[in-house]
Formats: structure tokens, C-alpha cells, sequence
């Protein structure tokens, strides 16, 4: 082992210092579509998802729960226009329409995912290295109804069980689509020089007047606005998430998902923004953040959340979602989220917290092992060699069985860039992050990975740019896994932000992002 370390550690210098002049001029690239959010001509769609990533069942009145803005800004003539791409009847499809547009579905589940993928069409803009579709805005309820046994446990067939305060329902029908609606992007501002648009909803069916549901207690409510200057600066997402009793679990994001194939938390073909998926551990996370409410005590705020799937076995996941595996990690800034993994409660915490260095500390070594740093972990529900003493993560939420690694603001995240001081980034403190997502997200304890292989290789690239010196250094990990496996490439086919209130009535969150970008070196386009 030792030997082959020494090997690679000579391979990582040698072409470290041919490659050095290489990189020092074209050193990084954008991942997704709209680099900074930058391009006036807007791609943004809204999925909504009940408890277990599905439909379940369309409101009447508003089709399937799939909904785009797309348009190309035409400043041919002085007249400045907005050429849509999307219109009403495009986003009022539901499974009553039967194969209009060429949908295909048997069920309102996968009429869904089709929808998705005919929006995506009208949308797409050509781009190397593959096309682009959309930004997605994903609402979703945490309501479950125990005794419909509606959604799958860890993708296999439910069965009816009675009422649990972790899930929460008021009665038939409560894991209902929300009402969403529209306000196209348009020209605004006196001289027609801002870009206006939104989706707003709620989750009551029975509130006909939308915008009452935003100011009045006890209904569920949100809206996210997007705003721009004609030819300057980002566009703006202004989110607002408004809890109630009856919708007391609700999630907003903003996300960043792969262009085909299937994104984090999906078993569907889905469609997006990354024209690159992010691979660990090379690439970053820039955005700007402004958070205005924070949604109370038990609001998961996630400055970055990041979603993945592969097997137990190392493999890619491929749709059979009773060994498909959906892998999450979430950083929560709300500081009013406290560690839940201790020393009294170790089966909270990763196995291991791995540093930089390549030094890996198990949770029962007291003296270094960082608690503080993790909300929590837990096990997939399909793990068959999870260290004791473990909890597997909800069977329920996902329609495969998932993986959760929570972390919290603490200087051991300090080097990829992430907070370090539990407040930082909330309330009061908005910021420019740049995150080193890729190299975090490497470090990371995922259940069956092994021998990870840790190269330094991005902050040369970095410190090339800036001509500063360049390090670089190399560990080897051994971790627990499903014995004779191979460890896995980790991709992130959904990079996303935005909150997740979880079980708590009349809760009000709102918040502003923009610049968003997702880097990779250039030099990964080159090796494959
Ligand atoms: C029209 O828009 C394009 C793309 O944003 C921009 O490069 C160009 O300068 C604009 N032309 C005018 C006349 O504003
Ligand atoms: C949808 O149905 C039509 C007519 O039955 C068929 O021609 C078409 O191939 C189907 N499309 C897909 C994607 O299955
Ligand atoms: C609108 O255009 C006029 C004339 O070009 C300019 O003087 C004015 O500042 C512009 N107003 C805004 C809000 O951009
Ligand atoms: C939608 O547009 C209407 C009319 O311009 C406006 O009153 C309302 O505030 C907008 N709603 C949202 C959520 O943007
Ligand atoms: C969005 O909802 C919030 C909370 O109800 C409200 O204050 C805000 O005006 C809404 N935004 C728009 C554009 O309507
Ligand atoms: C509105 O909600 C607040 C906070 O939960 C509560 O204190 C208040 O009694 C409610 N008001 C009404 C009229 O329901
Ligand atoms: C690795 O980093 C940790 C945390 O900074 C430190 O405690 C440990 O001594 C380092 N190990 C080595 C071998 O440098």
C-alpha cells in the first residue's frame, strides 16, 4: 500500500509541474447553462413532489405539477420583446389532455416526468458540451397519509400503518399538489428595462383567492419572484415559504439538475441546468446569498444541498429502486440547528469525519473526533453492513432508499470555504460564498465507499490563476463497505439551495440568491 501511495504521490507531482503552465491560463469553466445567472434570456421551470417524490394526484384545474418560463429577449429593433417559448396550454397539460404534445403516460406519476421532458424540448438551448433546459424550482410537502400507504418503503411495496406524529396528515387527501400559478416574465420598469416574472401558490385547495392565502394565518403559501436589468448583472430569485397547520412540513429549492438522465431523488428521466454533472472532488459552488426570514427553529436552511444516487455496490444507479440509493449531503445554517450527533448518541454521526490530510478519526475516539461539525447522519434503509449503532434515514421520502449526511457551520469545513461560526451567512449576514463543494463532498463519509483516492489537484489550478503557490497532497481512505465492491465515482446531478421547514405551523422563510455558477477545470474535459 505504501509503495503504491508513493507512486501516485510522484505521478500527482510529476504532472503537476508539467501541467502547471498548461492550466495557468484557461484554468476553470461554468458546469451549467446560464454561468452567474447572467443571460437575459431566462430558462426556469417549477416540479412539485408529495411526501415520496411523486404526483399521487393532479388538481383538478391545473394539470400536472410541471410548469416552465422560457423566452428569448428580441432586441432587434428598439422595441425590446419577449419571444415565449412556453405557453398556458403548454403548462396547463395534465393527464386529461391523453397523448397532446406526444405525452404518453398510463399514470399521472410518469405523466410528470414526460411533461418534464416535452417542457425541456421547448426550452432547450444548444450549448457545448450538450444541450441546456432549465433551472428548476422544486416545491414540496413532507405530508404523508400512514393508512394510503401511497408512498414505497425504500422502494419496495408499503403497507398501511397508524398515524405518527413524524408524519403528518389532516386527513384524506393531505398530500395534495399545491395550486401554482403564474405571472409570465414581462417587460417592466419605465423604460421596459427590467424582466419581471414569478410562480406562486398554496397548498390549500379550498383558499380560491391566492394572494389571501399569502397574509392570512394559518394557510400555506409561497412564491419566488425573478428579476433582472435588461443586459446588467444577475438574475434575482426571491423566495417565500409560509408553513400552515395542515402543510406544517414544506421544502422550496432552487436547483441545478443534470440535463438527462436521473437527478438526485428521481427515478425518472429529468431535465436541467448542469450540462456538466458535478463530479467529486473538482468543482465549486459560487452564489450569492441574502437570507431575510428563517423560517423558525426547525427550518433546515441548506446553503448548499447537494443529491446524488449510486448503488451500495459502487454502481451507478439505474432505476431499480430497490438497490438504487439516493445520497445527500446538506449544510444547515440556521443556527438554531444543533448537533444531534454526540458522543452519547453516536449513531448520529458518520462512521468517520475524514480531514484533509488523508487523517480519518472514528466516532468513538472522543478526543478528535469533531461532533459539533454533523446534525446527523443515517444509514440506507437497503445497507446490509452498516457499523452499529446506526438509524436508517425515512424509507418513505424518496422512492428508492437514501442516504442523509446533515453538517453544521464549523471550522473544520473552514478550507472548502463553508462557514465556520454557527449565524454566519444568516440573518443579517448575506454573502458571496464560494464553495468548494467538490472537494468537501470527496471527504465526506458515504456507507459503502472504499479506498478513496484523494487528490489535490483543484487548488493548483486555483492558486495558478492567482499565482500563488501550488500544493497539492494525497490520501487513501479504507471505509466500510458492502464487502467485494468497488468505490464510486461520486457525481451531483442536483446541486440546489433553499429550505425545508420541517414540521412546524405558520413558519415564514424568505430568501434572495443570485450569481449562481457551478466551475469545473477545464482540465477534466481533457481527460475524458
Ligand atoms: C441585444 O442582446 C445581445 C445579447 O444580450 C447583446 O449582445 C446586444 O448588445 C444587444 N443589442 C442591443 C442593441 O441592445
Ligand atoms: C405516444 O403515443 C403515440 C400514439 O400512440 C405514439 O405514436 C408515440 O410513439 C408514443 N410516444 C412515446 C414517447 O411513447
Ligand atoms: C429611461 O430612458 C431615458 C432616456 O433614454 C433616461 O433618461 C432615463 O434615465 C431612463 N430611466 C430608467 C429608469 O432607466
Ligand atoms: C403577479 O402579478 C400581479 C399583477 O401584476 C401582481 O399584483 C402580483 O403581485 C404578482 N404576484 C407575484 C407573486 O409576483
Ligand atoms: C411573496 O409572498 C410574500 C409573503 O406573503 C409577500 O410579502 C410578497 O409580497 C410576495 N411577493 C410578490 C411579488 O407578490
Ligand atoms: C396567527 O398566528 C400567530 C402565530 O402562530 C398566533 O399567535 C395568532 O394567534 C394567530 N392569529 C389568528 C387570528 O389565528
Ligand atoms: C491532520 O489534520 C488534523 C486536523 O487539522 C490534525 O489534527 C492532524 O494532526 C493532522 N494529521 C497529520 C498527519 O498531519
Amino acid at each position: 500500500m505504501v509503495s503504491a501511495m508513493e507512486k501516485l504521490r510522484f505521478c500527482v507531482l510529476a504532472f503537476s509541474l508539467l501541467g502547471f503552465y498548461v492550466i495557468a491560463r484557461e484554468e476553470y469553466m461554468s458546469a451549467i447553462g446560464d454561468p452567474g445567472m447572467r443571460r437575459d434570456s431566462l430558462r426556469v421551470a417549477i416540479e412539485a413532489w408529495n411526501q415520496c417524490n411523486e404526483v399521487g394526484e393532479e388538481v383538478f384545474g391545473m394539470g400536472s405539477p410541471r410548469m416552465a418560463d422560457c423566452f428569448d429577449v428580441d432586441n432587434s429593433t428598439s422595441q425590446v420583446k419577449l419571444i415565449h417559448m412556453v405557453d398556458e396550454r403548454d403548462n396547463k397539460l395534465g393527464i386529461s389532455d391523453g397523448s397532446y404534445g406526444g405525452i404518453n403516460a398510463s399514470n399521472v406519476d410518469v405523466y410528470a416526468a414526460n411533461k418534464e421532458i416535452y417542457l425541456g424540448d421547448k426550452c432547450q438551448v444548444q450549448d457545448d458540451p450538450r444541450p441546456w433546459q432549465f433551472w428548476m424550482i422544486m416545491v414540496k410537502s413532507g405530508n404523508m397519509d400512514t393508512l394510503a400507504a401511497t408512498c414505497p418503503q425504500n422502494g419496495k411495496k408499503s403497507t398501511p400503518f397508524p398515524p405518527e406524529p413524524g408524519f403528518p396528515c389532516f386527513g384524506l387527501g393531505c398530500m395534495n399538489m399545491p395550486l401554482i400559478f403564474h405571472n409570465y416574465t414581462s417587460l417592466q420598469g419605465d423604460n421596459d428595462s427590467n424582466l419581471k416574472g414569478s410562480f406562486y401558490g398554496t397548498w390549500d385547495l379550498n383558499d380560491d383567492h391566492v394572494s389571501k392565502a399569502a397574509v392570512s394565518n394559518g394557510t400555506s403559501y409561497f412564491n419566488i419572484t425573478w428579476e433582472k436589468e435588461i443586459g446588467k448583472g444577475s438574475w434575482v430569485f426571491h423566495h417565500f415559504l409560509k408553513t400552515s397547520s395542515n402543510y406544517p412540513w414544506l421544502m422550496l429549492y432552487l436547483r441545478s439538475d443534470a440535463t438527462e438522465g436521473f437527478s438526485g431523488g428521481y427515478h425518472y428521466e429529468t431535465r436541467g441546468m448542469s450540462k456538466i454533472v458535478p463530479k467529486s472532488p473538482d468543482f465549486r459552488v459560487k452564489f450569492r446569498l441574502e437570507v431575510k426570514q428563517g423560517g423558525g427553529p426547525n427550518s433546515q436552511f441548506y446553503l448548499m444541498d447537494i443529491g446524488g444516487c449510486w448503488k451500495n455496490n459502487g454502481r451507478p444507479c439505474d432505476r431499480e429502486v430497490t438497490t438504487d440509493v439516493t445520497r445527500y449531503s446538506e449544510m444547515i445554517i440556521n443556527p438554531e440547528t444543533n448537533s444531534w450527533c454526540k458522543p452519547e448518541s453516536l449513531k448520529l454521526c458518520p462512521p468517520y469525519h475524514f480531514f484533509s490530510n488523508g487523517t480519518k478519526i472514528h466516532r468513538t475516539d472522543k478526543e478528535n473526533y469533531p461532533y459539533d461539525a454533523y446534525h446527523l447522519w443515517c444509514a440506507p434503509g437497503n445497507a446490509e453492513h452498516v457499523e452499529e449503532p446506526y438509524i436508517l434515514c425515512d424509507p418513505y421520502s424518496n422512492p428508492q432508499a437514501q442516504e442523509i449526511l446533515q453538517i453544521l457551520p464549523h471550522p473544520v469545513w473552514g478550507e472548502y470555504g463553508y462557514p465556520t461560526r454557527k449565524g454566519d451567512g444568516w440573518i443579517g449576514d448575506p454573502r458571496n460564498w464560494e464553495l468548494d463543494v467538490g472537494r468537501l463532498s470527496q471527504a465526506l463519509y458515504f456507507y459503502q465507499v472504499h479506498s478513496l483516492v484523494f487528490l489535490r489537484s483543484w487548488p493548483l489550478v486555483w492558486d495558478a490563476a492567482k499565482l500563488g503557490i501550488a500544493y497539492y497532497f494525497i490520501g487513501v481512505f479504507h471505509v466500510m463497505q458492502d464487502p467485494g465492491t468497488k468505490p464510486v465515482e461520486r457525481h451531483w446531478t442536483s446541486i440546489d439551495l433553499g429550505t425545508e421547514i420541517y414540521i412546524s405551523s405558520d413558519q415564514v422563510a424568505e430568501w434572495i440568491v443570485s450569481d449562481f455558477d457551478i466551475v469545473v477545470p477545464k482540465l477534466r474535459m481533457i481527460h475524458e
